[in-house]
């Protein structure tokens, strides 16, 4: 099967508030499994559904960095949150320099809880309960952004945000050339 295509900004999909997962089904399992091989192929180290043009509060992730070793195995951590929940946000903030598939190429310094309570289901259907901080901390509130039609840029100034995006316009118009003079 193709690769899922990875909507980016300013696609109004991205905006929309995504809906609870009812229940774990063939189709759940398979939009999973096709999410993992997008991220992987993006590369990336998370991934919404809203993403992927499913308004379903689903999101995967994969913090462990590079590409499976030679033997395929024991560099993957894949994680699967479903209908996920934050419950007490730190009033410690940290600051994460936060890239996202659908911004491609742009990064920049984003503040957040720096410690999260979070409940999720995972792809068993199996609920879990769980003090999170550092990187997975960050990950799963940008991902969960997502959920409610947020993106990280949303959360810099509007100086920050324009800069970044006039970068991108810049990036996506100068790849066109190389493209069309290829
Ligand atoms: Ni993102």
């Amino acid at each position: 099967m193709a690769i899922l295509p990875i909507l980016e900004v300013p696609d109004p999909r991205l905006r929309r508030i995504s809906a609870p997962v009812e229940a774990m089904t063939d189709e759940i399992r398979t939009l999973i499994a096709d999410m993992f091989e997008a991220m992987y192929a993006a590369p990336g180290i998370g991934l919404a559904a809203a993403q992927v043009d499913v308004p379903l509060r689903l999101l995967v992730m994969d913090l462990v960095d590079g590409p499976p070793d030679a033997s395929g195995k024991g560099t993957r951590n894949p994680r699967v949150f479903i209908n996920p929940e934050i419950l007490d946000p730190s009033e410690e903030r940290s600051v994460y320099n936060e890239g996202c598939l659908s911004v491609p190429d742009q990064y920049a310094e984003v503040e957040r809880p720096a410690v999260i309570r979070a409940r999720w289901r995972d792809q068993d259907w199996v609920e879990h309960e769980q003090l999170l901080d550092g990187l997975l901390a960050t990950c799963l509130q940008h991902e969960m952004d997502h959920l409610n039609g947020v993106l990280f840029i949303d959360h810099l100034s509007r100086l920050k945000r324009d800069m970044l995006l006039k970068k991108l316009a810049k990036a996506r118009a100068d790849s066109g050339r190389k493209a069309r003079a290829a």
